[in-house]
């Protein structure tokens, strides 16, 4: 290792109840890992804020609750800076989760290498685990065809943006869900989609119908409680709902909102409501990602990103990204390759 000799790292000092915030957070000085046993030394380049982050902390999702005192914990994009116990190359860079630090030794099997292809960032963006969930879910779970209408929530956050453009380049009506006007006009004046609808609005629900004359035939959930609650109701026969994640709900302490008398409605519109997890498609990243660089090459396919600078920013990145400051996928350069892939 060259240069620093010390890890700067943030724990979660302190659990949340309801609203994070960055004081939750505690950042101290560690010496750098040693690599032992099959274990590699990375360095963090780019940290990934996600709304999950905060879900982590609720209790046990599909992965364990991070506790008090622990690193936080988070998806990176790393350099092997030594990786000789693990029978890597240094100078590779990988997907891991390295979480909130500079440094940390994981096993060499926990490391994903990335082949990188154009900026670094769009490995966590449209070519991470972002542009995975958006394609996985949009064609596997929602079985997208040309001329149905697309509903997407969060549409402006990451996910959501890349769901979008994929279903309207699939040729389905795009209409998008998010909580400002600013960014319903970004999404349709830059991304194109159909139309925007914002679930802050007094008008919401009206909107909603407005801009699905037609009913809904998918509908990407993001958020579930209200929002799902109002798009539910506007499904067509058939529908298929792609349950995808509930930020609305990651920060709640009491009984969540959320739609009343599914099963019935359910039942007399045939909807499929489906969840996943996007590691279930684990094995066809590679094709999914060979699709999505075909598509930004292209230029069919912007790629919106939301950099923050330093590791010192991430509490207020993530206290804000679930605030809903974000255009685009978040993240955090922590640090600059010193092989120069990093952009
Ligand atoms: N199933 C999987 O494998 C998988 C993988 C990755 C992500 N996810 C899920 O996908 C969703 C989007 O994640 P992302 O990483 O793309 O984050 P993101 O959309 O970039 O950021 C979250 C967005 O949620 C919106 N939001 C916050 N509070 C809200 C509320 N109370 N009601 C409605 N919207 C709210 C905010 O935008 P507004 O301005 O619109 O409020 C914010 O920008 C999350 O639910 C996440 O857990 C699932």
């Amino acid at each position: 290792v060259t240069g620093a000799l010390t890890n700067a790292q943030f724990l979660l000092d302190r659990h949340p109840d309801g609203t994070l915030l960055e004081s939750h957070f505690r950042k101290v000085v560690s010496p750098i890992p040693i690599p032992r046993g099959g274990q590699v030394l990375c360095r963090t380049l780019f940290l990934s804020l996600d709304p999950a982050n905060r879900a982590w902390m609720q209790g046990r999702t599909y992965r364990d609750q991070i506790r008090a005192g622990e690193v936080m914990s988070g998806f990176t994009l790393s350099e092997v800076v030594d990786g000789r116990q693990g029978g890597i190359s240094s100078g590779m860079i990988v997907a891991c989760e390295a979480g909130w630090q500079e440094y940390a030794a994981l096993p060499a099997s926990d490391l994903r290498k990335i082949e990188v292809r154009g900026a670094l960032s769009h490995h966590l963006s449209v070519l991470g685990i972002t542009g995975m969930t958006a394609y996985f879910g949009l064609f596997e779970i929602g079985r997208v065809c040309p001329g149905e209408t697309v509903v997407v929530s969060a549409a402006a956050g990451a996910t959501g943006n890349v769901v979008g453009q994929l279903a309207r380049i699939a040729g389905a009506r795009v209409v998008g869900v998010s909580g400002s006007d600013d960014k319903n006009r970004i999404l349709e004046d830059e991304l194109g989609f159909h139309g925007t609808v914002n679930y802050r609005s007094e008008r919401f629900l009206e909107q909603l119908k407005d801009c699905c004359p037609d009913g809904v035939d998918v509908y990407f959930d993001n958020v579930a409680g209200e929002v799902l609650a109002a798009v539910l109701l506007r499904m067509n026969t058939y529908g298929r709902v792609v349950c995808c994640g509930a930020v609305s709900q990651y920060e709640s302490t009491g009984r969540p909102a959320g739609p009343p008398a599914v099963p019935g409605l359910i039942v007399t519109r045939r909807l499929r409501m489906e969840g996943f997890i996007v590691t279930d498609f684990r094995q066809r990243w590679e094709e999914a990602i060979a699709r999505l660089s075909g598509l930004v090459d292209d230029g069919r396919l912007r790629v919106i990103e939301d950099i923050w600078d330093g590791l010192d920013a991430a509490p207020a990145a993530l206290v804000d990204l679930l605030r809903g400051g974000n255009v685009g996928k978040r993240m955090v350069r922590v640090a600059d390759s010193t092989e120069g892939t990093a952009s």
